[in-house]
C-alpha cells in the first residue's frame, strides 16, 4: 500500500510524495491532462513534482486493495493556450510531445545576468536614497497574495513612509552623525550590508551579518535569534546599541526636535499635539520607519513569473534547480511560502568550529534545544545580500549550497534533522545555484 507523506501545494506546482513498497503508481488529471506515473522501481520513497498547474483542487485517495494511489487535481482557471492540449495518456507519443517542448522552452528563456557577488569590502558611507520617489503602499508584487498588513496601531500611510525613508537614510539617529540604517541596509545590496558582520559607528563590529529588509513586513519574528517581536520593536534598537549607533533614545529624540523640517513631517504623519515630545516621540520614531520597511517587497521575479503560468520566465538550469529546491535538496522544508522562510529557527550547522560559537535563539529563549539555531532567511534578492549567514561566514551562492551538500556541520550533535548530506552533482549544485539567483531577477 502506498501512504501519502506529503502533499505540498505552491500557487502552480504541486509536490506529491509518496512512501511505499518498491512501486507506487500515482494517477491523476486535470480538465486537460490525464496520467499516471509509476514510480520507485527500486527505491521505496517517490516523489514527483506536477508543473504548471494553477487553482488547485485536490483530492487525495488511496486503494488499499490495489496499492494504488491517485490525486485528482481540477484546476480552476483557464491555463495559456500552450498547454491547453488534450494528452489522454502518458503514451511513448505524449512523451515525444513533452521532450520537443522541453527544448523549444530554452528559446523563449531570458537570459539571466544576475552575477553572484562575493562581499565587497569598501569604507562604509551613508549611500543616496535613489529609490523610487513614490513608494506603493498597496501594491501586491507577483508571488504575493498581498501587501505587507501593518498593525491596527499604525496603519500605514504615505505620509509616515515618506517620513520613515527620510530617517532610513538620515545619520542624524547616530551619536556622530556618521551611521544611518541605511549604512548597513544597503538599498543596492538589497538592505543587506556587504560586510561579514556589521560595522557600525567609529568602525566598530557587532557579532552578526546584517540581513535584507526586503518583505520584512511579511515577517513575524525579527532579528537572527527572534528576539523582536514587531518591526516596531526592532526599529529603535539600533539606536542604543554600542556597535550600531551607539547613541540614546533621548539624544536622538532632542536633535530630531531641533529640526523644524523634521517638526513638521512628524506634525504631518501622526497628528499635531502640544508640546515637541508628543510631536516627536520614540513610539512615533519607530512607527515612521516600520511604515518605510513594510513597503520593501520584493517580488516579480523569474520565479514568480513562472510560477504565474509565464513558462519562459526561468532558464531551463534554473527550473531544474527548483525542481531539486522542492525535492531532493529539502529546501522547501525550511525555505517555503510566499518569502521563501518557514519564520522559524534551525541549526544548520554554520560556525560549528567555533569554541565561541554564537548561541542564536538560546540567547533568548534560554532552551537547551534552541542552541545554536537561527531564523531562516527569505531567499528573495539573494544573490544581491552576499555574504551569507548569521555570522556572514560563506561567501558565495555556490559555497551555501556546497555547504548543504555536505550536510551543513555532520558532527554537530544539534544539528537540525532536515540537514542531512545530499549528494548533489556539481551541475545539480550549479542548478540549484540558478534558481537561487532566478528568485533575485526582479522584473
Ligand atoms: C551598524 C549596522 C546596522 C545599522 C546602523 C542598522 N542595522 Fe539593522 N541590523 C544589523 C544587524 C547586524 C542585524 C542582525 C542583528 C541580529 O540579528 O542580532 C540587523 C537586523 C535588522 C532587522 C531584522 C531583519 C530580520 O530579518 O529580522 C531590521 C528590520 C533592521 N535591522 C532594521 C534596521 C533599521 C530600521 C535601522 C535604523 C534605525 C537599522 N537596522 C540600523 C545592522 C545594522
Ligand atoms: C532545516 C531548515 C533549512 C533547510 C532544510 C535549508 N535551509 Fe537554508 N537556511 C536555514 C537557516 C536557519 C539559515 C540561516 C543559518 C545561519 O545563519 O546560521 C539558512 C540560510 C540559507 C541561505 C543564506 C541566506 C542569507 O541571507 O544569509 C541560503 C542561500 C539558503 N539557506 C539556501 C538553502 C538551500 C538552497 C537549501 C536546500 C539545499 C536550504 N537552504 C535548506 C534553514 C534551512
Amino acid at each position: 500500500m502506498c501512504v501519502l507523506e506529503s502533499l505540498y501545494v505552491e500557487r502552480c506546482f504541486v509536490l506529491v510524495r509518496l512512501h511505499g513498497p518498491s512501486r507506487c503508481i500515482l494517477t491523476g488529471n486535470t480538465r486537460w491532462i490525464e496520467w499516471q506515473f509509476a514510480f520507485g522501481t527500486s527505491a521505496n520513497n517517490c516523489f514527483t513534482l506536477i508543473h504548471a498547474v494553477k487553482n488547485l483542487k485536490i483530492i487525495p485517495q488511496s486503494d488499499p486493495s490495489s496499492g494504488q494511489f491517485s490525486v485528482t487535481i481540477k484546476r480552476v482557471e483557464r491555463v495559456p493556450t500552450l498547454w491547453s492540449l488534450r494528452i489522454l495518456k502518458f503514451s511513448p507519443r505524449s512523451l515525444l510531445f513533452f521532450l520537443l517542448f522541453g527544448a523549444l522552452l530554452p528559446v523563449l528563456d531570458r537570459e539571466a545576468s544576475a552575477q553572484e557577488t562575493a562581499a565587497t569590502a569598501g569604507p562604509m558611507s551613508v549611500p543616496e536614497d535613489k529609490l523610487p520617489r513614490d513608494l506603493s503602499i498597496d501594491a501586491v508584487p507577483i508571488g504575493f497574495s498581498s501587501f505587507p498588513a501593518s498593525p491596527a496601531t499604525n496603519p500605514t500611510t504615505v505620509e509616515k513612509v515618506r517620513l520613515g525613508r527620510r530617517l532610513f537614510f538620515d545619520p542624524i539617529l547616530s551619536r556622530d552623525g556618521t551611521v544611518a540604517c541605511a549604512t548597513c541596509h544597503r538599498p543596492d545590496q538589497g538592505f543587506a550590508s556587504p560586510e561579514p558582520v556589521a560595522v557600525g559607528i567609529n568602525g566598530r563590529v557587532g557579532k552578526r551579518n546584517a540581513p535584507s529588509i526586503f518583505n520584512r513586513g511579511y515577517g513575524h519574528q525579527f532579528l537572527w535569534d527572534g528576539s523582536a517581536g514587531t518591526l516596531e520593536d526592532q526599529a529603535l534598537t539600533p539606536i542604543s546599541n554600542p556597535n550600531e549607533f551607539g547613541s540614546d533614545i533621548e539624544t536622538v529624540l532632542k536633535s530630531l526636535r531641533g529640526d523644524e523640517a523634521y517638526r513638521a513631517e512628524f506634525a504631518l504623519a501622526f497628528g499635531e499635539a502640544d508640546t515637541a515630545q508628543e510631536v516627536i516621540s520614540a513610539d512615533r520614531l519607530a512607527k515612521a520607519i516600520a511604515s518605510f520597511e513594510r513597503t520593501l517587497v520584493y517580488g516579480n521575479t523569474q520565479v514568480d513569473r513562472f510560477r504565474a503560468s509565464e513558462y519562459g520566465a526561468l532558464s531551463r538550469e534554473a527550473r531544474q534547480g527548483m525542481w531539486i529546491f522542492e525535492s531532493a535538496g529539502g529546501c522547501w522544508k525550511c525555505h517555503g511560502g510566499e518569502t521563501f522562510s518557514d519564520e522559524l529557527f534551525h541549526n544548520t550547522g554554520v560556525d560549528f568550529n567555533n569554541p565561541n560559537r554564537d548561541e542564536g535563539r538560546y540567547e533568548v529563549t534560554e532552551n537547551q534545544e534552541d542552541r545554536f539555531k537561527f531564523k531562516t532567511p527569505s531567499l528573495r534578492g539573494v544573490s544581491l545580500t552576499a555574504p551569507y549567514m548569521h555570522d556572514g561566514s560563506v561567501k558565495t551562492l555556490k559555497e551555501v549550497v556546497e555547504f548543504y551538500n555536505r550536510g551543513g556541520a555532520p558532527d554537530d550533535a544539534n544539528l537540525d534533522e532536515d540537514i542531512q548530506p545530499l549528494n548533489l552533482s556539481e551541475k545539480e549544485v550549479g542548478f540549484l545555484v540558478e534558481f537561487l539567483k532566478a528568485l533575485s531577477q526582479e522584473q
